[in-house]
């Protein structure tokens, strides 16, 4: 983009022209007419800002203290905040509602970061938009597990709602990438629009598929073991031998599709760039298996659980980034919709004043 908008000076206000004072050049910075450096931080935060969510709500269920505040919104009838009575329960539940503060700053960094690239990155307008609109309705989610006693069901969709922020962050992340770095988009082949193959496009949709219903039968295995947040919660009926195995073979089923990728990526001579990202993906998932099987014949040691939560959120971040780059690659039009929205070479000022603008 090469508009007048985006070779102002950092020092002056964009709408007046007269020069800035420090609110200004706050305003200037956190809300950037180009992708830089810090556009692509913030949207790599939402991504690990939502990961730690995931973990931090694991030790609430794994310490047993899911009900360590009894109620939602308020912690308890009388009070907002647990209160020394309650115990190491109540700090540790009602610290992880503290997280959601953070999260939301995260949140709103990360929408004024793309709120001036709006008109020509829509898509990372409304990405952040979706995200920073999905905390209220965690936390209502959140406060409905409380209220129905930790019921499974409910858990899940917590948990479920917590995988889709990460997935769509890491679309951000991905995108916010590919429009400002010129490597990642060499590295994909973006202007080679011709070379978009629907079948990259399909494999790309499937591989994210089966990752879901891998992860949503991981959180019905979650809801059968016994890490419920609290003594007195329901449980599923299932039968955890074989709930467990619907889980894993799901895995096992990405695992031959990835292969597949990759055998087609270098006989049909696809990107580089989606070599890559599946390499990402069988090298989280193979964490992510060793993890599982591991705690699944030791009786499911909360530590163990805890790594495996970890690698959830890093195997939906890689799929989510997969699917990304395989559907906007595959697909004609997706690409050349990516081409218009390259962002234009950064402010020179900037780089030199040593802002947070990177060269793309
Ligand atoms: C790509 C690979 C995998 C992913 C993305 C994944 C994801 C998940 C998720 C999201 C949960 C639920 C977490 C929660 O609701 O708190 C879970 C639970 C579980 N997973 Fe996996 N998983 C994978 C591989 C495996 C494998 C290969 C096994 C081997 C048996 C396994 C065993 C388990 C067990 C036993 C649980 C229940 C843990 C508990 O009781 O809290 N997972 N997994």
């Amino acid at each position: 983009m090469t508009s007048s908008r985006t070779e102002r000076s950092p020092r002056s206000t964009p709408e007046e022209g007269r020069p800035a004072g420090a609110w200004g050049r706050l305003w200037l910075r956190l809300a950037p007419t180009q992708i830089n450096g810090w556009v692509r931080a913030m949207a790599l935060a939402t991504v690990l800002a939502n990961i730690t969510l995931i973990l931090t709500g694991g030790a609430v269920r794994l310490t047993q203290s899911g009900l360590g505040c009894p109620t939602w919104p308020r912690c308890t009838d009388a009070s907002w905040s647990n209160v020394p009575e309650m115990g190491i329960h109540g700090y540790i539940e009602f610290g992880n509602r503290l997280l959601t503060f953070v999260l939301t700053v995260v949140a709103v960094l990360t929408w004024l970061a793309v709120v001036r690239i709006r008109a020509r990155q829509r898509d990372l307008f409304v990405l952040a938009t979706i995200l920073a609109l999905g905390i209220p309705v965690q936390a209502v989610v959140g406060g409905i597990s409380v209220h129905m006693e930790l019921n499974p069901w409910v858990v899940g969709i917590h948990f479920i709602l917590s995988g889709i922020m990460i997935a769509l962050g890491s679309i951000l992340y991905s995108r916010a990438r590919r429009y400002s770095l010129e490597r990642v988009r060499e590295a994909e082949r973006l202007h080679a629009v011709d070379a978009a193959d629907p079948l990259m496009r399909r494999l790309g949709i499937i591989a994210l598929a089966i990752a879901a219903f891998a992860v949503y039968m991981g959180t019905l295995v979650t809801g059968t073991g016994p890490h419920s947040g609290d003594a007195e919660s329901a449980r599923h009926a299932f039968d955890a031998v074989l709930v467990t195995r619907m889980h894993s073979v799901p895995v096992w089923i990405l695992l031959i599709v990835i292969a597949a990728i990759l055998v087609l990526r270098a006989r049909r001579g696809w990107a580089p760039g989606v070599a890559r990202s599946a390499w990402l993906l069988v090298a989280v998932m193979a964490y992510q298996g060793v993890v599982g099987y591991t705690q699944y014949f030791n009786g499911l040691p909360g530590w163990l659980v805890e790594l495996h939560l970890l690698g959830a959120g890093l195997t939906i971040w890689a799929a989510a980034a997969l699917f990304d780059r395989m559907t906007v690659l595959g697909t004609s039009a997706l690409r050349e919709r990516a081409i218009q929205r390259v962002s234009a070479p950064v402010d020179r000022e900037l780089i030199e004043e040593g802002g947070p603008a990177e060269s793309a």
